[in-house]
């Protein structure tokens, strides 16, 4: 029987299937697992189901002899060195497709909020600051028809770029030379000085790459549409974050909805969290029970096929 270590608990489904091929060693602990005690449980593992927060690095790998499969129960994979793992023969999986829809409805969940003050005026509200309707109060910013500025032209932009639809916006994304034609769903796609000009929102869903890691820097950030708002549903560390509390205290962005920052749990009194016009979440894009549970499912399977000596399905080495 193989040897599966799962970094936290998971669906039972997902256990489940892993326990039809292997003897599972689970993390159970209401916190991430440390990385000592991971190294420790990966002398003898063959295969590894882990979390978006355990950094698998080289150092790990390489006190692993029998692993076959890393299975990363997220789509993001910035955490793992998929270098190391390909030359070390092992593979190297993420969830792809099943969390695409719930990021995007949660991305669209504050943009909403953000623009129309949902929460501040919710919290005024309860602090006995509603003195009755006036033409004035809790004035947000019109959503309909404004222009929604994509960063990253996969499956989670794409999602979010067709909810805006229904809002008579136009859609625009930051080009690239790897983004797919426009497929009917009428996406402008247009170079950065030009789309960061134009965007009224703009929403990050481009990977944490060596590229990537602080795109949206000052220059960025000072480039935008003066008034701008900024959402970002994808990994903290593409803003640089004392940037952004530059410019949003210079008042050069409206607002921003964070659900990631580069370093979490980000502490509840980080200047960006407690900042008026930012509206934060505890990284949830994915966290709804059904997505989680074909998150570990997909990742569970990907393990079992490799532990069969099959390539898995959603297997990331070139
Ligand atoms: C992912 O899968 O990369 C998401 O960030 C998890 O919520």
């Amino acid at each position: 029987m193989a040897d599966i270590v799962v970094t936290r608990k998971i669906a039972p489904v997902a256990l489940k299937e892993l326990e039809s091929v292997g003897t599972v060693k689970l993390w159970e602990e209401d916190r991430s697992i440390s990385p000592a005690v991971l190294r420790e449980w990966v002398r003898t593992a063959d295969a590894l189901l882990s979390m978006l927060t355990d950094p698998i690095d080289d150092t790990l790998l390489a006190s692993a002899p029998r692993l076959r499969i890393v299975a990363n129960m997220a789509v993001g994979y910035d955490n793992i060195d998929v270098k190391a793992a390909t030359r070390r023969k092992i593979a190297v999986t993420n969830t792809p497709d099943v969390l695409t829809e719930a990021t995007a409805d949660l991305t669209w969940a504050l943009l909403l909020a953000l623009l129309r003050g949902v929460l501040s005026s919710h919290q005024a509200l309860r602090q006995g600051a509603w003195d009755g309707w006036r033409p004035d109060g809790f004035l947000g910013t019109e959503v309909h028809g404004k222009v929604l500025g994509i960063v990253g032209l996969g499956r989670i932009g794409r999602a979010v770029a067709e909810r805006a639809r229904g809002f008579h916006m136009p859609v625009i994304a930051l080009a690239s030379d790897r983004a797919r034609p426009d497929d009917g769903i009428g996406i402008k796609r247009m170079a950065r000085d030009e789309f960061l000009a134009r965007a009224d929102i703009v929403s990050l869903h481009a990977p944490l790459t060596p590229d990537t890691r602080h795109m949206v820097n000052r220059q960025w950030l000072f480039d935008m549409k003066p008034g701008a708002f900024l959402i970002n549903t994808a990994r903290g560390a593409l803003i640089d974050e004392a940037a952004l509390l530059e410019a949003l205290n210079r008042g050069r962005v409206a607002g921003a909805a964070l659900d990631v920052f580069e370093h979490e749990p980000v502490s509840p009194d980080h200047p960006l969290v407690v900042h008026p016009r930012v509206l934060a979440t505890p990284h949830i894009g994915s966290a709804t029970r059904e997505t989680r549970e074909q998150m570990a499912v997909m990742a569970a399977r990907n393990i079992v096929w490799a532990i069969q000596g099959l390539k898995p399905p959603q297997c990331l080495n070139p």
